[in-house]
């Protein structure tokens, strides 16, 4: 199959890449930038073809389908901003998020590309609910009360998706979802917070400001669910949670990958995260229904398969090994 992927060149775009291409479809990759050199270069990727297009340009993104004519569209392209971000670029993130995946879906039905899946996130279900402390795990049906204009975008992106997909006879699947660390992250403009991981990875001497125990999701489980997922038919009209269906901590992680454990410090904190400690991990079920496997792999696996892929494009942790 003709896979595009907006948002390509982003740390879900390659994760979701390589793991397509690895299924043997034909992947394009449509981003406003290339992917960095040496991911470029990765054997993982190496077949995916680059088009530079912005989401919010529908003439640029339409000439861009119908010279690809995808039989698929995997749609990520946001800002996945912070609060900094929100304070200073509100209408941008709105253009991004909101208008950008009208635009994305317009284009497409243009170019008579029907199976679409659209990439939403945990952020849709809120951060600061009183009723958390009671909810063991957030599934499909729990009501959306996000609270940053990230989530809020997310949210009306997902509602924007829905409608065009009716008016234009589209299949649409969204999936919802939740914190991931692992290969192909990295800085970039469009996304201001790295996971904790990350930030452990290039610190000398890392202090976390809590645990931050969540239900994190190795990048390439995240990436092979959504390759599932752009194959599976039958799933149009359908919403599903993308997330680990474990909890583990960036310290445990780090203890897995013999990287000496980083201390908590809650007064100097050099590693944050945007995770809320009262949010509940995201429900799996619905998923795991619907593709066979789902969630994440132990973490001593993940760790492993971590440090081989950073050693693959030659980065090397900034903090001692044991
Ligand atoms: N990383 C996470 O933890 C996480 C969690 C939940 C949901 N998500 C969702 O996953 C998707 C991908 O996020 P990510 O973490 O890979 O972020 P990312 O910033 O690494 O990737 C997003 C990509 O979109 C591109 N982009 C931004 N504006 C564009 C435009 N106008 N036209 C074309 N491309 C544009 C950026 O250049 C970037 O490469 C997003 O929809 C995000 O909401 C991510």
């Amino acid at each position: 199959m003709k896979i595009a992927i907006t948002g390509g060149s982003g740390f879900v775009g390659l994760a979701a890449a390589e793991a397509i291409a690895a299924r043997g479809h034909d992947v394009a990759l449509f981003d406003l930038s290339a992917p960095t050199a040496a991911f470029r270069s990765h054997p993982a990727i190496a077949g995916a073809r680059f088009v530079r297009a912005d989401i919010c340009d529908g003439a640029m993104l339409a000439e861009a389908f119908a010279a690809e004519r995808p039989e698929a569209l995997l749609h990520l392209a946001a800002l996945t901003s912070n609060e900094a971000m929100e304070r200073r670029g509100a209408a941008r993130i709105i253009a991004v998020n909101v208008g950008g995946t009208a635009t994305t879906l317009e284009a497409a039905a243009k170019a008579g590309c029907r199976r679409i899946v659209a990439l939403s996130s945990i952020a849709v279900y809120g951060s600061r609910r009183k009723d958390f402390g009671t909810a063991e795990s957030l599934d499909e049906t729990t009501p959306l009360c996000p609270d940053t204009l990230y989530g809020i975008t997310k949210r009306a992106g997902e509602e924007v998706a829905h409608r065009l997909a009716e008016l234009h006879d589209l299949e649409l699947t969204v999936l919802r979802l939740g914190p991931i660390f692992g290969p192909w992250e990295r800085p970039g403009e469009a996304r201001p917070d790295l996971s904790p991981h990350a930030q452990i990875l290039a610190q000398a001497a890392p202090r976390l400001v809590n645990e931050m125990r969540a239900d994190w999701l190795y990048s390439r489980d995240a990436g092979a669910a959504i390759a599932a997922v752009v194959e599976a038919a039958g799933l149009g009209g359908k919403t599903f949670n993308l997330g680990a269906g474990s909890l583990s901590t960036p310290r445990e992680w780090a203890a897995a990958t013999g990287i000496a454990l980083p201390e908590i410090s809650a007064d100097a904190p050099t590693v944050t995260s945007r995770i809320p400690p009262s949010r509940p991990p995201l429900a799996i079920e619905r998923l795991r229904a619907a593709i066979g496997a789902a969630g994440t792999r132990p973490i001593t696996q993940a760790a492993a398969d971590h440090m081989a892929w950073l050693d693959s494009v030659g980065v090397k942790p900034a903090r001692a090994t044991r």
